[in-house]
């Protein structure tokens, strides 16, 4: 007998983005996402203006996802959400919308974990790349995390590295600030990359310990860098903005190599992946492509689309947590920080 599928409706509001996502098993029926273009003035995420923009984006969001994946609402199986990390405000709305939306259909509602959602990304049926196979590592860079992250099984995944101050989208997007673009500018940065030269400035390099992550270091070596240079030439930034931008990239993506390659040859791990919004850097895709191929590496890169916050990840997520019947109740809270194994072992 055919199993029954299984429909998943997810909320996602961590941080800026209000996401609603409607998926059949690993399927992707919509994945909506509504951007808050009111944070790039601040130079960075206000958390008051989030949390009231997710308020007005919730009802809109998640009524065109039920509507682009032609169901009815009684058709849904279970609801899931973020429950952290992530900003509290914003965390709220989707977690208090959820939790209503469960009890007025009566089915399950589903806690995800923000973190095993990037992670996970890898298991939607179009995310674009094969589904890796367990073990593997994922370095999950976003704009607040940078981890290496074993996963032995869905629901069971260990951070074996972390970074120790700035996450590596803080990174590009603090250099990015320096520069002069607005705020998130990471995908800036990427888009003069292309152009530049890579090897025109060098930048000190962190030295840390395991497998962990510094970028402060970095950070502060390319503004200084960045004022000594506009000391000589005002018009330094402008006129090498393309080989900068190229160079910031490069260092930080061979941070982000170095300690990735000593995880793998450690824990003598072949299938490597990545996700996060960084992710989406088109530098970091091909480098961990190329170091794939000279270190016979399986390697998985998401579409775009899965890679920056999105409701698709925390409903394949949550379908791997219905399928154990890890459910939880109206007494659920949002909460800004949350255990990475806060998803599995329960
Ligand atoms: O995962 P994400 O969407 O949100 C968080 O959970 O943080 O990641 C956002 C981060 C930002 O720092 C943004 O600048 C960075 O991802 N980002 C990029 C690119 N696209 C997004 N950084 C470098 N190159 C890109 N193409
Ligand atoms: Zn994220």
């Amino acid at each position: 007998m055919r199993q029954k599928q299984t429909i998943i409706l997810a909320i996602e509001s961590s941080c800026d983005d209000t996401s609603a996502a409607v998926l059949k098993n690993y399927t992707v029926l919509s994945n909506l996402i509504a951007g808050q273009s009111v944070h790039s003035e601040y130079g960075g995420v206000v958390p008051e203006l989030a949390s009231r923009a997710h308020l007005q984006n919730i009802v809109p969001v998640v009524d065109a996802a039920i509507k682009k994946a032609d169901i009815n609402k009684d058709e849904i199986d279970a609801i899931a959400f973020t429950k952290g990390p992530g900003l509290l405000g914003s965390l709220i709305v989707g977690t208090s919308f959820a939790k209503s939306m469960s009890l007025a259909l009566n089915i399950p509602l589903i806690d995800v974990n923000h973190m095993y959602g990037h992670v996970l990304a890898h298991f939607i049926d179009d995310a674009g790349n094969d589904k890796p196979e367990f073990p593997f590592l994922c370095l999950t860079v976003s704009g607040g995390h940078t981890q290496i992250v074993l996963a032995r099984d869905p629901l069971d995944m260990e951070v074996i590295g972390t970074t120790i101050d700035d996450a590596a989208g803080e990174a590009f997007d603090k250099s990015a600030k320096v520069i002069g673009f607005d705020y998130p500018g990471g995908p800036l940065i990427d888009k003069h990359a292309q152009n530049g030269n890579k090897k025109a400035f060098q930048f000190a390099k962190p030295r840390v310990d395991g497998f962990n992550y510094s970028f402060s270091g970095l950070k502060t070596s390319i503004l200084y860098f960045i004022q000594k240079q506009e000391q000589e030439n005002p018009n330094f930034i402008s006129e090498n903005l393309d080989d900068l931008c190229a160079s910031i990239q490069f260092a930080i993506i061979e941070v982000l190599m170095k300690q990735l390659v000593k995880a793998a040859d450690y824990h003598g791990i072949m299938n490597i992946a990545i996700a996060g919004g960084v992710s989406a850097n088109s530098g970091l895709r091909e480098r961990i492509k190329e170091l794939g191929s000279s270190k016979g590496w399986k390697t998985f890169v998401p579409k775009f689309e899965y890679c920056t916050d999105n409701a698709a990840m925390i409903a394949v997520t949550a379908k791997f947590m219905f399928d154990k019947s890890m459910f939880t109740d109206q007494k659920v809270s949002a909460q800004a920080r949350v255990p990475f194994n806060s998803n599995g072992v329960k």
